[in-house]
């Protein structure tokens, strides 16, 4: 289930809203220029099918979401519970952080909370199957699946060099854990 948390950034844990209505989510991510949609899922495809196999599955999708926002290349991520880099790679990601091009991520399965600080608000968006969200270019913002994740995800990307977090130094992800 996807759910949007959203909550003045001066009152942490006393949110102003908070939905499960994919509409509702969209919409108010839309409103700070957060992009929020819900695929379908392909019948063919497993979360443990194979990279090459996923992509396929997603094609029309990607090509759809490509041509839009120019990105170039997708990969597949998979978090599962026991991994051993794991501990390190939330790390890195649950510290708030930029990115010069907007951070692209569809869920095949599982989930994981993509949390934006923008406007005096934070917006903590759990992500479910079927989930794409985009965060746009140096938005601020962290993420965290939890301490024992188990998802597979899209990733999307329009520079090649990969994933490359600025981080702000701000220490307000320790207020707002995953909702
Ligand atoms: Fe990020």
């Amino acid at each position: 289930m996807s759910r949007l948390t959203v909550t003045p950034e001066t009152t942490p844990g006393v949110p102003e809203l908070r939905t499960e209505d994919p509409a509702v989510i969209a919409a108010a991510l839309a409103a700070v220029g957060v992009r929020f949609e819900r695929w379908e899922l392909p019948v063919s495809v497993s979360p443990d099918s194979d990279s090459d196999s996923i992509l396929a599955a997603f094609r029309p999708h990607l090509d759809r979401l490509m041509g839009e926002s120019g990105a170039g290349t997708a990969d597949v991520i998979r978090l599962r519970p026991g991994n051993e880099a794991y501990p390190a790679m939330r790390k890195k990601f649950i510290d708030e952080h930029t990115h010069t091009e907007d951070e692209v991520r569809f869920f095949v399965s599982g989930g994981g909370n993509f949390i934006l600080h923008m406007n005096g608000r934070v917006y903590d968006a759990h992500c479910s199957q079927g989930d794409l969200i985009s965060v746009p270019a140096g938005t601020k913002h962290w993420f965290d699946a939890g301490e024992a994740p188990n998802c597979t995800v899209l990733r999307v990307f329009t520079d090649t060099t990969g994933w490359t977090p600025y981080y702000t130094g701000d220490p307000i992800s320790a207020l707002f854990p995953a909702a």
